[in-house]
């Protein structure tokens, strides 16, 4: 399908990237955090603390599973645990040209420390989370994205100007 789907870590900026390139490319915009809070009237905060990770997780394939039903032709912006299940790889293929917003730990502490809505993150030690995380998941992100646009100390003008330059290529293949 020729959805384009931002994927990356906890505050890489798929959000805001997703939200202008939607007005930069005139197509909606889904987000797969947004859609399960909608699903289960409630939080994702309150999701993890009453039924746990595991039952989120399943949630999350549930509702690509129903995006590749409904969707063509959006901007979707996937949760930054999505890509990690195996059984999702392929769903989101399936569903589009995948890219992977890379930022450095530094970019992403400095972007949600003061963030009480992403319950991975809370806990005393937020830094080593990230790290920890990062580091399980980098090599998932990379091998699961067809593209990789790094976002470190760049304007979201210049990361959306990067996107469309890529997707253009891409299309010229
Ligand atoms: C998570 C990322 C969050 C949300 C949940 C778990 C993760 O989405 O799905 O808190 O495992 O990285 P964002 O990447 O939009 O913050």
């Amino acid at each position: 399908m020729d959805n384009i789907i931002l994927i990356g870590f906890m505050g890489s900026g798929k959000s805001t990237v997703g939200i202008k390139l939607s007005y930069r490319l005139r197509r909606a915009m889904e987000d797969t955090d947004k859609l399960i809070e909608k699903e289960e009237g409630r939080t994702i905060s309150e999701i993890f603390a009453t039924d746990g990770e595991a039952y989120f997780r399943n949630l999350e394939t549930e509702c690509l599973k129903k995006l590749l039903r409904t969707e063509t032709h959006k901007i979707i912006s996937a949760g930054g645990g999505l890509p990690i299940r195996e059984e999702n790889h392929a769903l989101l293929r399936k569903l589009g040209t995948v890219i992977y917003l890379r930022a450095k730990a530094e970019t992403i502490y400095e972007r949600v420390k003061h963030d009480t809505s992403r319950p991975l993150l809370q806990g005393d030690d937020p830094q080593g989370k990230i790290r920890r995380l990062m580091s399980e998941r980098t090599e998932i992100y990379e091998k699961t994205s067809d593209i990789i646009i790094d976002v470190d100390d760049k304007d979201f003008e210049i990361i959306i100007e990067e996107i469309v330059e890529a997707m253009e290529e891409r299309q010229g293949d």
